[in-house]
């Protein structure tokens, strides 16, 4: 998987960073666009509180999947858990190391290697469980942390359900996709910021069942699935033996 070029997100970020953000709009590829300054900022602030919740279960070595600009990592770091990120963004890992994250990597899951069992745990935190893009994409993610993460680590994955996700129009959005042949529950975006467009990308946006079908096939014994917002969910498993 390539690196993002234009890396928009870490233009995005390396902005808030300096404090000189302008604009930045998610633009799906039917047409409709949000203006996101706001959300982008909020992975600036600290962990949510249900997510402080989940990191406290942690130990050991946490990899920290498309890890943005650090705020995981950092809450780990400050209570003694050594904490490794990855994203794809090389602005985001810039702005991660600014910010002062320790142990912080360029690269997307299927790129990076590390060795088998190295993690007792993985995060996907901010809907990164849908971040492999396609079914198969994600997959392939899953199978990949089920080695890095040792038997009976864990995976814990945000994810944001399709059939009622925020954005307008989804239904027909998704509709229209599948029969464009896109898979169920996938939205293509790119993000806008200040002068620079971004490429298209997919995410898939899964529903808690498919996800709890989906983990076992890959790896990982699902614990539990729990919601959190009306649309956002999490799901916490354990690395088969
Ligand atoms: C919505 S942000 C969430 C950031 C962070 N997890 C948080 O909650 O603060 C998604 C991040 O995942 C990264 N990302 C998206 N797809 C990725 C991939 N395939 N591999 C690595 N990073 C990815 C993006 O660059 C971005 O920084």
């Amino acid at each position: 998987m390539p690196i993002p070029e234009p890396d928009v997100w870490g233009l995005a970020f390396r902005r808030i960073h300096e404090g000189s953000l302008r604009s930045a709009v998610l633009r799906r590829d039917d047409g409709w666009a949000e203006d996101v300054p706001e959300m982008l900022a909020s992975y600036f602030g600290p962990p949510e509180p249900h997510q402080v919740e989940l990191l406290s279960r942690l130990s050991g070595r946490v990899l920290d999947v498309g890890c943005g600009v650090g705020r995981h990592l950092l809450w780990l770091q400050e209570h003694g858990i050594e904490a490794v990120g990855i994203d794809h963004s090389p602005g985001a890992i810039e702005v991660c190391q600014q910010r002062g994250c320790h142990d912080v990597h360029v690269g997307a899951p299927v790129d990076l290697d590390f060795p088998g069992n190295h993690f007792d745990a993985a995060i996907m935190f901010g809907n990164n469980a849908g971040i492999g893009g396609t079914v198969e994409g994600c997959e392939a993610i899953f199978r990949r942390l089920a080695r890095w993460v040792r038997p009976g680590g864990l995976l814990i994955a945000e994810g944001r359900e399709a059939a009622v996700a925020n954005s307008p129009g989804h239904a027909e959005y998704d509709a229209a996709g599948q029969r464009a042949g896109h898979p169920a529950g996938q939205v293509r975006w790119r993000l806008e910021c200040c002068d620079e467009i971004g490429d298209w990308f997919a995410l898939m946006l899964f529903e808690p069942e498919e996800l709890e079908r989906l983990l076992p096939a890959t790896g990982w014994r699902v614990q539990c699935c729990t919601p959190h917002q009306p649309s956002l969910f999490v799901v916490v498993a354990e690395a088969a033996d």
